[in-house]
């Protein structure tokens, strides 16, 4: 059975630039259902990153809205948008941003404490999606330390610490050479299927984003489906 995860209903987003508007998603509508892993592949300047944050609840819509399991994001106040995002997304971007101060251990288990896990629980949890990316005898290395393929390996797991329905990842080896990129984002797409997640991703990598449940190209501001 499909459950609907994610709903944009009739999204257009403009920003202001100087006297005009830029229109950079228009009447958007998608449905993402749970389970799913779907890639969206566009030019850049397109709107990927924008249609991510919009679904994610780190951005709002000009127009249209939001639902994530039937709830309008748009009814929330900022509070609980922190609260919903926290336990129900996880986010891996471009370029890593963890906690330079923390070891690997420490980063993966930052959101399991914020949302009040138990400590030894989380780095139960910490431990076992590090040891699932390779990492295992990486836990007390800082940020500093590791490479850029191992700091998104990192970052992947923080997304997946709290086991959220949704993670929503942006371009995640977009700052990472060939060599460091390969990999990442199918280990990302195999670790949310594992986990019976959901993945909605925008990669450059077309041979990667076939391996995904659907393939979407933002292109003229809405979404169209790829054959
Ligand atoms: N906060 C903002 N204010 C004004 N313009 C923005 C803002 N964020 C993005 N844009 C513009 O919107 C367009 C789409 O940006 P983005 O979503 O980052 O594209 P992509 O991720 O596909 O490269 C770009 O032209 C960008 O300059
Ligand atoms: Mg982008």
């Amino acid at each position: 059975m499909t459950r609907e995860l994610l709903r944009f209903h009739a999204v257009t987003k403009t920003f202001a630039s100087g006297q005009s508007q830029l229109v950079i998603l228009e009447d958007l509508d998608f449905v993402l259902y749970s389970g799913t892993t779907v890639a969206i592949t566009g030019k850049s300047g397109s709107g990927k990153s924008t249609l991510l944050n919009i679904a994610g609840g780190l951005d709002k819509p000009s127009a249209g809205s939001i639902s994530f399991l039937g709830r309008e994001l748009g009814a929330l106040n900022d509070k609980e948008l922190s609260a919903f995002r926290n336990r129900h997304i996880g986010f891996v971007f471009q370029s890593h941003i963890l906690l330079d101060d923390f070891t690997a251990l420490e980063n993966v288990c930052v959101p399991a404490l914020i949302r009040g896990v138990r400590q030894s629980d989380a780095v139960k949890r910490a431990k076992e999606l590090l040891d699932r990316v390779g990492l295992s005898d990486r836990l007390q290395h800082r940020p500093q330390k590791l490479s850029g393929g191992e700091r998104q390996r990192v970052a992947i797991c923080r997304a997946l610490v709290n086991a959220p329905d949704l993670i929503i990842a942006d371009e995640p080896t977009g700052s990472l050479d060939e060599e460091s990129s390969s990999g990442i984002e199918i280990l990302l797409t195999d670790i949310v299927r594992e986990e019976g997640k959901t993945l909605l991703m925008v990669t450059h990598d077309t041979q990667l984003a076939s391996r995904c449940s659907t393939v979407y190209l933002l292109h003229n501001r809405t979404l169209q489906e790829m054959a």
